[in-house]
């Protein structure tokens, strides 16, 4: 099955479950560590949180809240997920 990935005008399906940091990456957020530390890839999930993997632990270390998630450490399980990049402009 395939999930899809909103970010303003674009989508992009992906398989259930894959991380979401490729596409995201396509889609112009930047990233720095990938490892769920320096918060570069900050983004907003405006639609369909739910159908992320839960908080990671250092999502959890950071005390990111939501709408925040970091795009480095989400896995899409299924569904559709929207998103926005506040600092993007
Ligand atoms: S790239 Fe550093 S927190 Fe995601």
């Amino acid at each position: 099955m395939m999930a899809k990935i909103k970010f303003r005008n674009q989508d992009v399906d992906i398989e259930d479950g894959s991380f979401i940091q490729e596409t995201c990456q396509s889609f112009g957020i930047d990233f720095g560590c990938r490892n769920g530390f320096c918060r570069t890839c900050e983004i907003t999930v405006i639609e369909g949180s739910e159908n992320l993997t839960p908080q990671s632990e250092n999502e959890e270390f950071i005390r990111l809240r939501p709408p925040k998630r970091l795009a480095c450490q989400c896995k899409l399980l299924h569904g559709i997920v929207v998103i926005d990049k506040e600092d993007l402009y």
